[in-house]
């Protein structure tokens, strides 16, 4: 089984600090096989701000987690547009990772990074035919036993973000990666930016989508929330390719607790949850109720 706790939109520069140690302890407390972190590590990707993430992200390394980690629209300075076109990810790169397609591979799962971050889209991500092709490459390769993992900072998908129905838009040749990770036999495809907690299959959102289950995270640090959603990450327990479950770290304005837990199952062609809660998706109105007396380790 691989344990994996999946934050994302840290927004070093719109962070809680307090939130930030409570997050730090948590892991090092957990110690899970792998800390996944899918983009804004800042939140307008000054040298201050990335310096604050890095220091972060070397004590979760000085303190033996590992981690996977991609950028988001946040990590591109937006201000600063001679930097923004000429060398939108160097500061990233310097101070996070210079590896823009991380992998991770164990005897369980196989984990690929990919970069949807871009110049000139801004808010807006977008993957390209050689990161698809890489995609499918990367994936190819892997035994077919094990769980393949996407992890992207915009999701693939379309996403309901809003109170009123509203939905989010797509990443940018939407169609394409769609069916790249289809071929791919993506399983997971975990991402972050709307700050909203989601998780849903693939199939029942858009059509020929494949078998993948798609797991938003929320904000784990930053003080900008959507529709009040609270701060939050996931945890992730991946047992083979057919089964996993995944419960949801609620920051409640003192520490981080356990929230919705769900148990999902594949059956060859798509997951099906078989609750532990009943709702994947948290909101602080939601969190008695969903709170769980069945916690994973
Ligand atoms: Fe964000
Ligand atoms: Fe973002």
């Amino acid at each position: 089984m691989a344990r994996i706790a999946h934050l994302s939109d840290i927004h070093f520069g719109a962070h809680d600090q307090k939130i930030v140690d409570a997050a730090t302890a948590w892991l090092e407390h957990r110690r899970p096989d792998l800390v996944v972190i899918s983009g804004d590590f800042t939140q307008r990707a000054r040298v201050d701000q990335f310096r604050q993430a890095a220091a972060w992200l070397n004590r979760l390394r000085a303190a033996g987690l590992r981690t996977l980690v991609i950028p988001g629209n946040h990590d591109i300075p937006l201000y600063d547009v001679v930097r923004r076109f000429t060398a939108p990810l160097h500061r990233y790169e310097k101070y996070i990772s210079n590896d823009l397609c991380p992998f991770y591979e164990d005897d369980e799962v196989a984990i690929l990074g990919i970069n949807t971050a871009r110049s000139l889209t801004i808010k807006d991500g977008r993957i390209n035919h050689d990161q698809m092709d890489m995609l499918r490459d990367r994936f190819a390769g892997v035994a077919a036993a094990k769980t393949r993992i996407l992890v992207t900072h915009h999701p693939l998908f379309s996403m309901p973000i809003g109170k009123g129905g509203e939905w989010s838009e797509a990443v940018g040749r939407h169609d394409d990666a769609v069916r790249a990770a289809c071929q791919a036999g993506v399983h997971l495809a975990l991402a972050g930016h709307f700050h909203r907690t989601y998780a849903e299959s693939a199939r029942r959102m858009v059509e020929n989508s494949g078998g993948a289950l798609v797991i938003q995270a929320g904000t784990a640090t930053s003080t900008r929330l959507r529709n009040a959603e609270p701060q939050s990450f996931n945890w992730l327990h991946v047992r083979r390719n057919n089964a996993m479950e995944l419960q949801v770290i609620v920051w409640d304005g003192a520490a981080f607790r356990r929230a919705s837990h769900v148990a999902y199952d594949h059956d060859g062609q798509t997951w099906s949850s078989h609750d532990v809660t009943d709702s994947p998706i948290v909101n602080k109105a939601d969190m008695q109720r969903l709170e769980t007396g069945v916690p994973l380790r």
